[in-house]
Protein backbone atom coordinates (compact mmCIF):
# COMPACT_ATOMS: atom_id res chain seq x y z
CA UNK A 1 0.00 0.00 0.00
CA UNK A 2 1.47 3.45 -1.12
CA UNK A 3 0.80 5.74 1.47
CA UNK A 4 -0.10 9.79 0.53
CA UNK A 5 2.44 12.03 1.46
CA UNK A 6 1.79 15.73 1.75
CA UNK A 7 4.65 18.15 0.72
CA UNK A 8 4.16 22.70 0.68
CA UNK A 9 6.00 23.31 -2.77
CA UNK A 10 6.74 26.86 -3.64
CA UNK A 11 4.77 28.22 -6.74
CA UNK A 12 7.74 30.35 -7.09
CA UNK A 13 10.67 28.34 -7.32
CA UNK A 14 9.32 24.65 -7.44
CA UNK A 15 11.40 24.10 -3.90
CA UNK A 16 9.54 21.97 -1.83
CA UNK A 17 9.10 21.33 2.16
CA UNK A 18 7.65 19.00 4.82
CA UNK A 19 5.42 22.00 6.55
CA UNK A 20 3.58 25.12 5.51
CA UNK A 21 5.42 28.23 6.20
CA UNK A 22 4.59 32.13 5.33
CA UNK A 23 7.61 32.40 3.34
CA UNK A 24 9.44 30.06 1.17
CA UNK A 25 13.13 29.68 2.70
CA UNK A 26 14.64 28.82 -0.71
CA UNK A 27 13.52 32.18 -2.81
CA UNK A 28 11.55 34.09 -0.01
CA UNK A 29 9.08 34.26 -1.74
CA UNK A 30 5.60 35.18 0.62
CA UNK A 31 2.83 32.80 0.53
CA UNK A 32 4.07 30.68 -2.60
CA UNK A 33 3.53 27.21 -0.88
CA UNK A 34 1.02 25.04 -1.83
CA UNK A 35 0.23 21.63 -0.54
CA UNK A 36 0.68 18.83 -3.15
CA UNK A 37 0.01 15.45 -2.32
CA UNK A 38 2.57 13.07 -3.14
CA UNK A 39 1.84 8.99 -3.79
CA UNK A 40 5.41 7.28 -3.81
CA UNK A 41 5.58 5.62 -7.13
CA UNK A 42 8.58 3.15 -8.17
CA UNK A 43 9.85 5.25 -10.96
CA UNK A 44 11.30 2.36 -14.35
CA UNK A 45 13.10 3.21 -17.05
CA UNK A 46 14.77 1.01 -19.70
CA UNK A 47 18.21 2.17 -19.83
CA UNK A 48 19.67 2.01 -23.62
CA UNK A 49 22.74 4.19 -24.51
CA UNK A 50 21.81 6.73 -26.45
CA UNK A 51 23.68 10.62 -27.20
CA UNK A 52 22.12 12.01 -24.31
CA UNK A 53 21.90 8.61 -21.69
CA UNK A 54 24.43 9.19 -18.61
CA UNK A 55 26.23 5.52 -18.40
CA UNK A 56 27.06 4.54 -14.57
CA UNK A 57 30.56 3.52 -15.07
CA UNK A 58 33.27 6.22 -14.75
CA UNK A 59 35.45 6.39 -17.95
CA UNK A 60 38.90 8.14 -18.65
CA UNK A 61 38.37 10.95 -20.97
CA UNK A 62 40.14 10.18 -23.55
CA UNK A 63 38.79 6.70 -23.49
CA UNK A 64 35.31 8.13 -24.10
CA UNK A 65 34.78 7.80 -28.20
CA UNK A 66 34.04 10.76 -30.42
CA UNK A 67 30.98 9.29 -31.87
CA UNK A 68 29.10 12.04 -33.93
CA UNK A 69 26.04 12.85 -32.64
CA UNK A 70 23.44 11.69 -34.48
CA UNK A 71 20.88 13.85 -36.24
CA UNK A 72 17.07 14.04 -36.86
CA UNK A 73 16.47 16.59 -39.77
CA UNK A 74 12.96 17.94 -39.82
CA UNK A 75 13.44 18.80 -43.03
CA UNK A 76 12.62 22.70 -42.14
CA UNK A 77 16.23 24.03 -42.77
CA UNK A 78 15.92 27.15 -40.82
CA UNK A 79 15.13 25.02 -38.10
CA UNK A 80 17.76 22.77 -38.11
CA UNK A 81 20.37 25.17 -38.45
CA UNK A 82 18.91 26.61 -35.27
CA UNK A 83 19.39 23.25 -33.41
CA UNK A 84 22.74 22.32 -34.93
CA UNK A 85 21.49 20.44 -37.56
CA UNK A 86 18.79 18.52 -36.26
CA UNK A 87 17.47 17.04 -33.09
CA UNK A 88 18.94 15.10 -31.02
CA UNK A 89 17.68 11.43 -30.17
CA UNK A 90 17.17 11.18 -26.81
CA UNK A 91 16.97 15.06 -25.66
CA UNK A 92 14.40 16.91 -24.45
CA UNK A 93 13.70 20.21 -26.22
CA UNK A 94 11.08 22.99 -25.06
CA UNK A 95 9.85 24.91 -27.48
CA UNK A 96 8.40 28.31 -25.94
CA UNK A 97 6.05 31.48 -27.68
CA UNK A 98 3.16 33.55 -26.44
CA UNK A 99 0.14 32.07 -27.60
CA UNK A 100 -1.33 31.86 -30.67
CA UNK A 101 2.34 32.31 -31.86
CA UNK A 102 2.39 29.32 -34.24
CA UNK A 103 4.31 26.95 -32.01
CA UNK A 104 1.86 24.39 -33.05
CA UNK A 105 2.18 24.64 -35.96
CA UNK A 106 5.68 24.77 -36.18
CA UNK A 107 6.20 21.23 -34.42
CA UNK A 108 3.48 19.55 -36.74
CA UNK A 109 5.22 20.98 -39.85
CA UNK A 110 8.62 19.35 -38.09
CA UNK A 111 6.56 16.31 -37.39
CA UNK A 112 6.00 15.82 -40.73
CA UNK A 113 9.31 16.27 -41.83
CA UNK A 114 11.19 13.89 -39.53
CA UNK A 115 11.69 10.71 -41.00
CA UNK A 116 10.14 8.10 -39.09
CA UNK A 117 6.83 7.55 -36.46
CA UNK A 118 6.22 11.01 -34.45
CA UNK A 119 3.70 10.35 -31.53
CA UNK A 120 1.83 13.78 -31.48
CA UNK A 121 0.38 14.27 -27.77
CA UNK A 122 -2.13 17.19 -27.60
CA UNK A 123 -3.80 18.35 -23.97
CA UNK A 124 -4.68 21.89 -25.46
CA UNK A 125 -6.79 20.58 -29.08
CA UNK A 126 -8.89 17.46 -30.07
CA UNK A 127 -7.57 15.00 -32.30
CA UNK A 128 -10.22 16.48 -35.04
CA UNK A 129 -8.63 20.43 -34.66
CA UNK A 130 -5.09 18.76 -35.02
CA UNK A 131 -6.23 17.21 -38.01
CA UNK A 132 -7.92 20.32 -39.32
CA UNK A 133 -4.53 22.15 -38.81
CA UNK A 134 -2.74 18.98 -40.62
CA UNK A 135 -5.10 19.65 -43.65
CA UNK A 136 -4.80 23.17 -44.14
CA UNK A 137 -0.97 22.80 -43.87
CA UNK A 138 -1.69 20.05 -46.32
CA UNK A 139 0.16 17.47 -44.92
CA UNK A 140 -2.96 14.83 -44.93
CA UNK A 141 -2.39 13.60 -48.06
CA UNK A 142 1.47 12.94 -48.22
CA UNK A 143 3.35 10.77 -45.79
CA UNK A 144 2.62 13.01 -42.56
CA UNK A 145 -0.93 11.47 -42.91
CA UNK A 146 0.45 8.22 -41.69
CA UNK A 147 3.48 8.32 -40.23
CA UNK A 148 2.06 10.96 -37.14
CA UNK A 149 -0.26 9.14 -34.72
CA UNK A 150 -2.09 11.89 -32.71
CA UNK A 151 -2.73 11.05 -29.22
CA UNK A 152 -5.55 13.86 -27.39
CA UNK A 153 -3.81 12.48 -23.86
CA UNK A 154 -2.83 14.90 -21.09
CA UNK A 155 -2.04 12.17 -18.23
CA UNK A 156 2.10 11.87 -19.17
CA UNK A 157 2.32 8.28 -17.64
CA UNK A 158 -0.11 6.87 -20.54
CA UNK A 159 1.35 9.57 -22.57
CA UNK A 160 5.00 7.39 -22.21
CA UNK A 161 3.12 4.06 -21.74
CA UNK A 162 2.19 4.94 -25.69
CA UNK A 163 6.01 6.14 -26.56
CA UNK A 164 7.23 2.79 -24.86
CA UNK A 165 4.71 0.70 -26.31
CA UNK A 166 6.30 1.52 -30.37
CA UNK A 167 8.66 3.78 -29.87
CA UNK A 168 8.46 6.45 -31.86
CA UNK A 169 11.37 8.54 -33.40
CA UNK A 170 10.03 11.89 -31.76
CA UNK A 171 7.51 12.46 -29.06
CA UNK A 172 5.53 15.91 -29.18
CA UNK A 173 4.08 17.15 -26.15
CA UNK A 174 1.57 20.36 -26.61
CA UNK A 175 1.40 21.91 -24.10
CA UNK A 176 3.69 21.02 -20.74
CA UNK A 177 0.78 23.28 -19.51
CA UNK A 178 -2.04 20.95 -19.89
CA UNK A 179 0.03 17.63 -19.05
CA UNK A 180 -0.80 16.08 -15.57
CA UNK A 181 1.04 13.58 -13.71
CA UNK A 182 -2.01 11.75 -12.31
CA UNK A 183 -0.04 10.74 -8.57
CA UNK A 184 0.29 14.58 -7.97
CA UNK A 185 -2.75 16.69 -6.57
CA UNK A 186 -2.93 20.42 -7.95
CA UNK A 187 -3.93 21.71 -11.29
CA UNK A 188 -2.20 21.46 -14.40
CA UNK A 189 -0.18 23.95 -15.45
CA UNK A 190 0.83 24.34 -11.14
CA UNK A 191 4.61 24.29 -10.74
CA UNK A 192 4.60 21.02 -9.05
CA UNK A 193 2.98 19.28 -11.92
CA UNK A 194 4.78 21.22 -14.84
CA UNK A 195 8.15 20.10 -13.02
CA UNK A 196 7.56 16.57 -12.33
CA UNK A 197 5.96 16.42 -15.87
CA UNK A 198 8.99 16.96 -17.20
CA UNK A 199 11.11 15.01 -15.03
CA UNK A 200 9.15 12.29 -16.24
CA UNK A 201 9.20 12.88 -19.82
CA UNK A 202 13.51 13.64 -19.51
CA UNK A 203 14.05 9.96 -17.76
CA UNK A 204 11.60 9.04 -20.89
CA UNK A 205 13.77 10.51 -23.63
CA UNK A 206 16.84 9.52 -21.88
CA UNK A 207 15.89 6.32 -20.74
CA UNK A 208 14.35 5.23 -24.22
CA UNK A 209 16.48 7.36 -26.56
CA UNK A 210 13.15 8.99 -27.84
CA UNK A 211 13.16 13.05 -28.88
CA UNK A 212 10.66 14.69 -26.70
CA UNK A 213 9.76 18.18 -27.95
CA UNK A 214 7.71 20.28 -25.10
CA UNK A 215 5.64 23.49 -26.03
CA UNK A 216 5.86 25.62 -23.47
CA UNK A 217 3.70 29.00 -23.07
CA UNK A 218 5.02 31.93 -22.34
CA UNK A 219 3.83 35.19 -20.12
CA UNK A 220 3.90 38.25 -21.30
CA UNK A 221 6.89 39.06 -19.44
CA UNK A 222 8.91 36.19 -21.66
CA UNK A 223 9.22 33.74 -19.14
CA UNK A 224 8.06 30.33 -19.71
CA UNK A 225 4.72 30.34 -17.61
CA UNK A 226 5.45 28.87 -13.94
CA UNK A 227 8.27 27.25 -13.88
CA UNK A 228 12.22 28.47 -14.19
CA UNK A 229 12.91 24.83 -13.00
CA UNK A 230 12.27 23.68 -16.64
CA UNK A 231 14.81 25.32 -18.28
CA UNK A 232 17.31 23.39 -16.51
CA UNK A 233 16.17 20.20 -17.41
CA UNK A 234 15.74 20.28 -20.87
CA UNK A 235 18.47 19.92 -23.36
CA UNK A 236 17.50 23.02 -25.41
CA UNK A 237 15.37 26.03 -25.56
CA UNK A 238 13.71 27.39 -28.63
CA UNK A 239 11.80 30.20 -28.57
CA UNK A 240 9.43 31.31 -31.19
CA UNK A 241 9.18 35.40 -31.43
CA UNK A 242 7.29 38.14 -33.02
CA UNK A 243 4.20 39.77 -33.34
CA UNK A 244 1.39 37.87 -33.16
CA UNK A 245 -1.12 40.66 -35.76
CA UNK A 246 2.33 40.27 -38.10
CA UNK A 247 3.52 37.95 -40.10
CA UNK A 248 7.36 37.27 -39.33
CA UNK A 249 8.69 34.85 -36.39
CA UNK A 250 11.68 34.55 -35.17
CA UNK A 251 13.21 31.68 -33.96
CA UNK A 252 15.84 31.31 -31.55
CA UNK A 253 17.83 29.14 -29.43
CA UNK A 254 18.54 30.74 -25.52
CA UNK A 255 19.97 27.12 -24.74
CA UNK A 256 21.51 24.06 -26.74
CA UNK A 257 23.63 21.45 -24.84
CA UNK A 258 24.32 19.70 -28.92
CA UNK A 259 24.67 23.34 -30.50
CA UNK A 260 25.51 27.27 -30.46
CA UNK A 261 22.89 29.38 -29.10
CA UNK A 262 21.70 32.52 -30.49
CA UNK A 263 21.06 31.47 -33.99
CA UNK A 264 18.25 32.62 -35.26
CA UNK A 265 15.89 31.34 -38.02
CA UNK A 266 13.11 33.32 -39.92
CA UNK A 267 9.82 32.60 -41.02
CA UNK A 268 6.60 34.00 -42.22
CA UNK A 269 3.23 32.83 -41.64
CA UNK A 270 1.33 32.40 -44.14
CA UNK A 271 -2.04 31.27 -45.30
CA UNK A 272 -0.70 27.39 -45.60
CA UNK A 273 1.80 27.55 -42.66
CA UNK A 274 5.42 28.83 -41.42
CA UNK A 275 7.11 29.30 -44.42
CA UNK A 276 11.07 29.92 -44.47
CA UNK A 277 12.12 33.17 -45.63
CA UNK A 278 14.63 33.09 -48.11
CA UNK A 279 16.84 36.15 -47.72
CA UNK A 280 16.29 36.97 -44.20
CA UNK A 281 18.61 39.87 -43.71
CA UNK A 282 16.63 42.20 -45.71
CA UNK A 283 13.06 40.74 -44.09
CA UNK A 284 12.79 43.46 -41.75
CA UNK A 285 13.50 46.12 -43.57
CA UNK A 286 10.34 48.02 -44.17
CA UNK A 287 9.64 49.64 -48.21
CA UNK A 288 9.66 53.24 -48.98
CA UNK A 289 9.23 54.87 -51.96
CA UNK A 290 11.42 57.11 -50.84
CA UNK A 291 13.28 58.10 -47.44
CA UNK A 292 11.16 59.13 -44.58
CA UNK A 293 12.16 61.22 -41.66
CA UNK A 294 13.02 59.07 -38.29
CA UNK A 295 13.71 56.16 -40.11
CA UNK A 296 17.31 54.71 -39.79
CA UNK A 297 18.56 51.28 -40.86
CA UNK A 298 21.12 49.44 -38.17
CA UNK A 299 22.95 46.20 -39.06
CA UNK A 300 22.76 44.14 -35.89
CA UNK A 301 23.64 40.54 -35.43
CA UNK A 302 21.95 37.85 -33.99
CA UNK A 303 23.92 34.97 -32.96
CA UNK A 304 26.29 34.69 -36.03
CA UNK A 305 23.67 35.55 -38.78
CA UNK A 306 23.54 39.57 -39.44
CA UNK A 307 19.35 41.27 -39.83
CA UNK A 308 19.09 45.04 -41.12
CA UNK A 309 16.84 46.13 -39.14
CA UNK A 310 14.68 49.05 -39.46
CA UNK A 311 14.10 51.50 -36.04
CA UNK A 312 11.53 54.03 -36.93
CA UNK A 313 11.05 56.75 -34.44
CA UNK A 314 7.83 59.31 -34.25
CA UNK A 315 8.53 62.26 -32.10
CA UNK A 316 5.89 64.76 -31.81
CA UNK A 317 4.73 67.74 -29.70
CA UNK A 318 3.10 66.59 -26.19
CA UNK A 319 0.07 67.98 -24.85
CA UNK A 320 -0.70 68.66 -21.15
CA UNK A 321 0.90 65.90 -19.06
CA UNK A 322 4.23 63.77 -18.62
CA UNK A 323 5.12 63.23 -22.48
CA UNK A 324 4.98 59.54 -23.82
CA UNK A 325 7.74 57.37 -24.35
CA UNK A 326 6.39 54.29 -26.03
CA UNK A 327 8.84 51.33 -27.55
CA UNK A 328 8.28 48.59 -29.07
CA UNK A 329 10.93 45.78 -30.38
CA UNK A 330 13.36 47.81 -28.20
CA UNK A 331 13.86 48.19 -25.04
CA UNK A 332 12.11 51.45 -23.66
CA UNK A 333 14.99 51.66 -21.23
CA UNK A 334 17.50 52.28 -23.92
CA UNK A 335 14.56 55.09 -25.41
CA UNK A 336 14.44 56.67 -22.15
CA UNK A 337 18.46 56.90 -21.44
CA UNK A 338 18.75 58.11 -24.91
CA UNK A 339 16.10 60.60 -25.40
CA UNK A 340 18.12 62.32 -21.88
CA UNK A 341 21.65 62.19 -23.91
CA UNK A 342 19.95 63.36 -26.95
CA UNK A 343 18.81 66.34 -24.85
CA UNK A 344 21.83 66.96 -23.04
CA UNK A 345 24.55 66.36 -24.94
CA UNK A 346 23.94 66.33 -28.88
CA UNK A 347 21.22 69.15 -28.98
CA UNK A 348 18.14 67.41 -29.49
CA UNK A 349 15.57 68.73 -26.79
CA UNK A 350 12.56 65.86 -26.67
CA UNK A 351 11.74 67.05 -23.61
CA UNK A 352 7.95 68.44 -24.49
CA UNK A 353 7.69 66.05 -27.43
CA UNK A 354 5.83 62.81 -27.23
CA UNK A 355 8.03 59.77 -28.51
CA UNK A 356 7.46 56.61 -29.86
CA UNK A 357 10.09 54.05 -31.66
CA UNK A 358 9.73 50.90 -33.28
CA UNK A 359 11.30 48.02 -35.41
CA UNK A 360 9.56 47.65 -38.69
CA UNK A 361 8.26 43.69 -39.09
CA UNK A 362 7.26 43.20 -35.51
CA UNK A 363 10.73 42.22 -34.61
CA UNK A 364 12.57 42.81 -31.35
CA UNK A 365 16.33 43.28 -30.47
CA UNK A 366 17.83 44.33 -27.14
CA UNK A 367 21.78 44.61 -28.50
CA UNK A 368 23.10 47.77 -27.63
CA UNK A 369 24.21 48.32 -30.75
CA UNK A 370 20.87 49.25 -32.34
CA UNK A 371 21.56 52.46 -29.72
CA UNK A 372 23.55 55.02 -32.47
CA UNK A 373 20.33 54.02 -35.13
CA UNK A 374 17.52 54.77 -32.51
CA UNK A 375 19.61 58.08 -31.27
CA UNK A 376 19.62 59.38 -35.27
CA UNK A 377 16.10 58.28 -36.24
CA UNK A 378 15.06 60.20 -33.29
CA UNK A 379 16.80 63.19 -34.12
CA UNK A 380 15.38 62.73 -37.99
CA UNK A 381 12.33 62.94 -36.94
CA UNK A 382 12.43 65.86 -34.75
CA UNK A 383 14.13 67.65 -37.64
CA UNK A 384 11.81 66.33 -40.15
CA UNK A 385 14.87 65.20 -42.33
CA UNK A 386 15.63 62.02 -43.34
CA UNK A 387 18.98 59.95 -43.81
CA UNK A 388 20.27 59.15 -46.60
CA UNK A 389 18.92 56.36 -47.84
CA UNK A 390 21.77 54.27 -48.45
CA UNK A 391 23.06 54.79 -44.48
CA UNK A 392 22.95 51.99 -41.89
CA UNK A 393 24.49 53.29 -38.33
CA UNK A 394 25.32 51.01 -35.27
CA UNK A 395 26.75 51.79 -32.05
CA UNK A 396 26.33 51.66 -28.33
CA UNK A 397 25.81 55.19 -26.91
CA UNK A 398 27.66 56.38 -23.73
CA UNK A 399 25.76 58.50 -21.44
CA UNK A 400 28.37 61.34 -22.05
CA UNK A 401 26.99 60.92 -25.76
CA UNK A 402 30.18 59.05 -27.08
CA UNK A 403 30.41 56.03 -29.27
CA UNK A 404 31.04 52.78 -27.83
CA UNK A 405 32.27 49.68 -30.79
CA UNK A 406 29.92 46.58 -31.20
CA UNK A 407 31.82 43.31 -31.61
CA UNK A 408 31.50 41.73 -35.32
CA UNK A 409 31.10 45.03 -36.90
CA UNK A 410 32.68 43.95 -39.82
CA UNK A 411 30.31 40.97 -40.77
CA UNK A 412 27.64 43.48 -40.53
CA UNK A 413 28.91 46.38 -42.74
CA UNK A 414 29.45 43.35 -45.09
CA UNK A 415 25.85 42.43 -45.18
CA UNK A 416 24.76 45.69 -45.28
CA UNK A 417 27.15 46.37 -48.27
CA UNK A 418 25.68 43.06 -50.14
CA UNK A 419 22.29 44.65 -50.17
CA UNK A 420 23.11 47.78 -51.15
CA UNK A 421 23.92 50.13 -48.63
CA UNK A 422 26.90 52.62 -49.73
CA UNK A 423 27.84 54.53 -46.07
CA UNK A 424 27.60 53.58 -42.69
CA UNK A 425 28.14 55.36 -39.64
CA UNK A 426 30.47 53.42 -37.10
CA UNK A 427 32.21 54.56 -33.63
CA UNK A 428 35.40 55.98 -34.34
CA UNK A 429 37.65 52.82 -32.45
CA UNK A 430 41.29 53.58 -32.92
CA UNK A 431 41.78 51.83 -36.00
CA UNK A 432 39.94 48.29 -34.82
CA UNK A 433 38.57 48.38 -38.52
CA UNK A 434 39.83 45.95 -40.56
CA UNK A 435 40.34 45.87 -44.19
CA UNK A 436 37.72 48.30 -46.45
CA UNK A 437 34.92 46.92 -47.36
CA UNK A 438 33.94 47.27 -51.05
CA UNK A 439 31.36 49.79 -51.72
CA UNK A 440 30.55 50.85 -48.31
CA UNK A 441 32.06 53.94 -47.20
CA UNK A 442 32.54 54.02 -43.41
CA UNK A 443 32.56 57.48 -41.69
CA UNK A 444 33.79 56.93 -38.10
CA UNK A 445 32.46 59.37 -35.39
CA UNK A 446 33.20 59.45 -31.75
CA UNK A 447 30.03 61.27 -30.49
CA UNK A 448 26.65 61.18 -30.95
CA UNK A 449 26.48 64.68 -31.39
CA UNK A 450 28.70 63.95 -34.73
CA UNK A 451 26.77 60.90 -35.92
CA UNK A 452 23.60 63.28 -36.16
CA UNK A 453 26.03 65.66 -38.08
CA UNK A 454 27.08 63.30 -40.41
CA UNK A 455 23.81 61.38 -41.04
CA UNK A 456 21.88 64.68 -41.31
CA UNK A 457 23.77 67.61 -41.97
CA UNK A 458 24.44 71.09 -38.97
CA UNK A 459 22.03 72.81 -38.32
CA UNK A 460 20.94 74.88 -35.26
CA UNK A 461 19.34 73.21 -33.06
CA UNK A 462 15.32 73.42 -31.99
CA UNK A 463 13.27 72.51 -28.83
CA UNK A 464 13.34 74.05 -25.88
CA UNK A 465 15.52 72.16 -23.73
CA UNK A 466 17.90 71.77 -26.11
CA UNK A 467 21.67 71.66 -25.12
CA UNK A 468 22.86 75.11 -24.37
CA UNK A 469 25.14 74.71 -22.00
CA UNK A 470 27.87 75.26 -24.42
CA UNK A 471 27.67 78.50 -26.49
CA UNK A 472 31.13 77.75 -28.76
CA UNK A 473 29.86 74.40 -30.55
CA UNK A 474 32.87 72.68 -31.60
CA UNK A 475 32.54 71.02 -34.81
CA UNK A 476 33.01 67.73 -34.67
CA UNK A 477 35.32 65.73 -36.36
CA UNK A 478 34.48 63.07 -38.92
CA UNK A 479 36.96 60.59 -39.65
CA UNK A 480 35.74 58.87 -43.20
CA UNK A 481 38.14 55.84 -43.66
CA UNK A 482 35.74 54.03 -46.40
P1 LIG B 1 -0.77 28.00 -33.48
O1 LIG B 1 0.25 27.09 -34.07
O2 LIG B 1 -2.05 27.38 -33.07
O3 LIG B 1 -0.17 28.80 -32.25
P2 LIG B 1 0.28 28.28 -30.80
O4 LIG B 1 0.34 26.80 -30.83
O5 LIG B 1 1.62 28.93 -30.57
O6 LIG B 1 -0.72 28.80 -29.84
O7 LIG B 1 -1.00 29.15 -34.55
C1 LIG B 1 -1.97 30.07 -34.34
C2 LIG B 1 -2.11 31.13 -35.41
O8 LIG B 1 -1.47 30.89 -36.63
C3 LIG B 1 -3.56 31.29 -35.68
O9 LIG B 1 -3.92 32.59 -35.31
C4 LIG B 1 -3.72 31.05 -37.12
C5 LIG B 1 -2.36 31.17 -37.69
N1 LIG B 1 -2.13 30.26 -38.81
C6 LIG B 1 -1.88 30.79 -40.06
O10 LIG B 1 -1.85 31.99 -40.28
N2 LIG B 1 -1.61 29.92 -41.10
C7 LIG B 1 -1.63 28.57 -40.93
O11 LIG B 1 -1.39 27.82 -41.88
C8 LIG B 1 -1.92 28.05 -39.62
C9 LIG B 1 -1.96 26.58 -39.38
C10 LIG B 1 -2.16 28.93 -38.60
MG1 LIG C 1 -0.89 25.46 -29.81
Amino acid sequence: MVRAQSRYVCQACGEAFLRWEGQCRACSAWNSLVETVVRATPRTGRRTATATSIGSAPVALAAIGDEDVPRLPTGIGELDRVLGGGIVPGSLILVGGEPGIGKSTLLLQAAAGVRGPVVYATGEESAAQVRLRAARLGLLEGAAGQSIAVLAEREVGRIIETGRGSPPALLVVDSIQTAIVDELDGAAGSVGQVREATVRLMEFAKGDGVAVVLVGHVTKDGTIAGPKTMEHLVDAVVYLEGERYASLRLVRTTKNRFGATDEVGVFEMAGTGLQEVRDPARAFLADHPEPAPGSVVAPTLEGSRPLLVEVQALVAPAGYGTPARKASGIDPNRLGLLVAVLGRRAGIGLGSHDVYANLAGGLSVAEPGLDLALGLALASSLRDRPVGPGTVAVGEVGLLGELRPTGGLERRLREAARLGFERAIVPDSKARLGPRIEGIEVVAVSSLRAAIEAALGSERTVGPDADSSSPTRRSPTARVLG
